[in-house]
């Protein structure tokens, strides 16, 4: 679906659209890195919180640390960022750019427990081939 096109920001939102009529995720979406903070990009889904400071809720700690978390229930996870209160499990992956994260994708359920290895694993071949057009 990538292939030929060249703009970001149009990937992202077709990617994002794939993903919510295929899989019936409550939201998806990706958030990118812009200076000190993340800054909502193309997403499918209720409106969300627009800006995360580094470190901050599920996607700031995994712009800090590099590296995926699955969140099987979001009230368990200190400092969760609640964008729509519907929200009860997470993952979230980060693409990375010249070894940094440029943006996460973000997948949300409105269902406990929602995911695992099997999301991990082709969520993450995903966003490698997002790697490839960033
Ligand atoms: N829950 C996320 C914030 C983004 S919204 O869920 C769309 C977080 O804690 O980082």
């Amino acid at each position: 679906m990538v292939e030929g096109e060249e703009d970001l920001i149009a990937n992202l939102a077709n990617l994002a659209a794939a993903l919510k009529q295929t899989m019936d995720f409550f939201w998806v979406g990706f958030y990118l890195v812009k200076g000190k903070q993340l800054v909502l990009g193309p997403f499918q889904g209720p409106i969300a919180c627009t800006r995360i400071d580094f470190g901050r809720g599920v996607c700031g700690t995994v712009w800090k640390e590099g590296k995926t978390i699955v969140v099987p229930d979001v009230d368990k996870f200190p400092g969760h960022i609640a964008c729509s209160s519907a929200s009860r499990s997470e993952i979230v992956l980060p693409a990375f750019k010249n070894g940094s994260v440029a943006l996460v994708l973000d997948v949300d359920s409105d269902q406990l427990n929602s995911f695992d290895s099997d999301d991990e694993n082709f969520l993450g071949q995903l966003i490698r081939i997002i790697e490839r057009h960033l």
